[in-house]
């Protein structure tokens, strides 16, 4: 497998405001990559900008909500007329609600499908034409473990992610011939504003950092699913054949 070497490549990574995407853009740049960041917030992208690049050029912001597909088109055509042809997008803007079906509210789904599922399908429908005009191109969404089965109250995050994971794995049959690589980022859970939200003890939280060192690290390698942290991946993927019965006496237990 041939080695994808960050240094100097244009990546453009949403979700950049905090968490995850936060402390990827200080790994990617730690590792030679120019960052463009977008996440809805610009004044927490220009913060992150100063810290990381400085007076340098390494980081470049580009606000705008994944919700909306025509600012994510006008964000792709800025980038690659101002900074350079994106040569890895990493779609990682996200939300995250509870939800139990007692208080049912379709709206409230759709919602989140919105912006987890909706805004990956956005930002790949703005940049994949141009990836596919050159015959090379990177893409790696991040996921979750929480995609792999049902779990409690993550009927519709989990769904949201399900839903990513199945499109993504789909669309690579049509994109590997064509010279473009998909890696799924399927993340466990990692300290963020985020899941600093949960009411429950997270199993194997790792921080934010941590998280982007993996993500770098399988991307390099460019893996077809970067899924972490071990064991906790392996622990859920075993899950994942259990027959139902077993698996629901488990999680009842559990979680
Ligand atoms: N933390 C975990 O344990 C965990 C586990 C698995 C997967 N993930 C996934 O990892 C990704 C990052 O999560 P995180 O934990 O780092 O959460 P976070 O700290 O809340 O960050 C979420 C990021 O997404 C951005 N965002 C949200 N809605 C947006 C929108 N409509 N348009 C543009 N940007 C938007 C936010 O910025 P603005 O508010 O400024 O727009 C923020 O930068 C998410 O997709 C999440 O589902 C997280």
């Amino acid at each position: 497998m041939t080695c994808f070497d960050l240094r100097d490549k244009i990546v453009w990574l949403t979700g950049a405001s905090s968490g995850i995407g936060e402390a990827l853009t200080r790994e990617l740049v730690k590792r030679g990559a120019k960052v463009a960041i977008t996440a809805r917030r610009a004044e927490a992208l220009e913060v992150l900008r100063a810290q990381v690049a400085g007076s340098g050029d390494s980081v470049r912001c580009f606000a705008g909500d994944v919700e909306d597909l025509s600012q994510m088109k006008k964000i792709v055509d800025s980038i690659e007329s101002t900074f350079g042809e994106i040569d890895l997008a990493i779609p990682n803007a996200g939300t995250h609600i509870f939800t139990v079906p007692e208080s049912f509210n379709s709206e409230e789904y759709l919602g989140l499908m919105r912006v987890n599922f909706g805004g990956m399908l956005h930002c790949i429908e703005a940049v994949l034409p141009r990836m596919l005009a050159r015959g090379r191109g990177y893409i790696a969404p991040v996921a979750s473990l929480a995609g792999y089965r049902g779990l409690p109250r993550a009927a519709a995050y989990g769904a949201s992610k399900a839903a990513m994971i199945h499109f993504l794995e789909s669309i690579r049959f049509h994109l590997k011939p064509k010279g473009i690589t998909i890696s799924i980022v399927n993340p466990g859970f990692v300290k963020t504003p985020l899941t600093d939200k949960n009411d429950f003890k997270m199993p194997f939280l790792v921080d934010a950092s941590r998280a982007a060192r993996i993500i770098c690290r399988g991307i390099k390698r460019q893996k077809r699913e970067i899924a972490f942290p071990f064991p906790f991946s392996w622990v859920l993927k075993v899950a994942r054949i259990l027959p139902a019965p077993v698996y629901e006496r488990i999680v009842n237990k559990c979680w």
